[in-house]
């Protein structure tokens, strides 16, 4: 038998995949992916324990700048716990334990001193269940910046003449307009939050974390409670959003995902990122198999 007949070893088959092709290799090939534009978020081989529940398990990504980036797997994969890893939300749940490093434009979020107001307000969060404070319009999106001094009101503040109503009515009426409540509300400001739809609450709690000029916005399936016409608005916001600021939405809607996402990274069952790459890549030519198993609903 002479040297040519020899068939050249293409690569490990150490583990195989259902497709065939080896799972080492599959790792290889997404993990060199490089989204394009700036990174905002560089995530490396975080883990987190909850107890002695590995939740999260060595996952590194980078997350690049005005772009979003969706997050789907099956329910208790992780991704509501990789979420509250990027602005330290976890840090309120007892028994969690992080480890590994998350950066933001290249500066460590778990730095023992890390400023976690400053952290917050940087990278704000929209939660599942709109939560309004049982305040009026207004005052839900003039608390944060109050709070962190962008807005100088009450009687003190009157007294040395710094009572600035107008900047708060400037305020109030950017960060609605920015999240297309603007025109449905802008006759009621100082009515009732509670009052609002749920739809129309979600839009709220957007314009509220908007309100403090975060860089990176944080969404936990934002739209999972809402009807199809108030998913649509907040799926149209979110892409309006991703021109000024960075945004990371989980979702369990495959269809939303592959509409609004430039990135996506599939989380699956046991914590582990399976695969992260253009949105493209993943719904139409993923490396992995149990990826488009999953996203061809053949499990999860
Ligand atoms: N506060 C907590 N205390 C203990 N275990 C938790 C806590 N939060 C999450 N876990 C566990 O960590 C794992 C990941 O949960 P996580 O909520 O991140 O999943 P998920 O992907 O967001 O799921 P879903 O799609 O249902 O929201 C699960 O096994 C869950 O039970
Ligand atoms: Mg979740």
């Amino acid at each position: 038998m002479s040297e040519t007949d020899v068939t050249p070893e293409t690569g490990s088959t150490a583990t195989t995949t259902t497709a065939g092709e080896s799972d080492e290799r599959v790792r290889e090939a997404w993990t060199e992916y490089r989204a394009a534009g700036q990174t905002k978020l560089s995530v490396d081989d975080l883990n987190v324990w909850y107890g002695d529940d590995h939740a999260l398990k060595d996952v590194s990504m980078d997350i690049p700048a005005e772009s979003v980036t969706a997050l789907i797997g099956p329910s208790g994969c992780g991704k509501s716990t990789f979420l509250r890893c990027l602005n330290r939300m976890n840090d309120r749940i007892k028994t969690a334990r992080v480890e590994g490093s998350v950066e933001l434009d290249g500066t460590e979020v778990y730095d023992p001193n890390a400023n976690l107001v400053e952290l917050r307000k940087r990278i704000g969060m929209v939660f599942q269940s709109p939560n309004p404070f049982p305040k009026s319009i207004r005052e839900n999106i003039s608390y944060g910046p109050r709070k962190h001094g962008d807005i100088n009101k009450g009687l003190l503040a009157r007294l040395f003449g710094r009572d600035d109503t107008e900047a708060e009515a400037e305020l109030v009426e950017r960060a609605l307009k920015q999240a297309a409540l603007w025109d449905e509300v802008n006759d009621r400001l100082d009515d009732n939050a509670l009052g609002l739809s749920g739809g129309q609450q979600q839009r709220l709690c957007i314009a509220r974390c908007l309100a403090v000029d975060p860089d990176v916005i944080l969404m936990d399936e934002p739209a999972s409670a809402l009807d199809p016409i108030a998913t649509s608005k907040i799926e149209d916001l979110v892409e309006e959003l991703a021109k000024e600021y960075t945004v990371v939405i989980v979702t369990h809607n495959m269809q939303q995902a592959a509409r609004i996402s430039d990135q996506t990274a599939v989380f699956l069952t046991g914590g582990e990122l399976i695969e992260y790459d253009d949105t493209e890549k993943i719904f139409e030519n993923p490396e992995s198999q149990r990826v488009e198993d999953y996203i061809t609903g053949k499990f999860g």
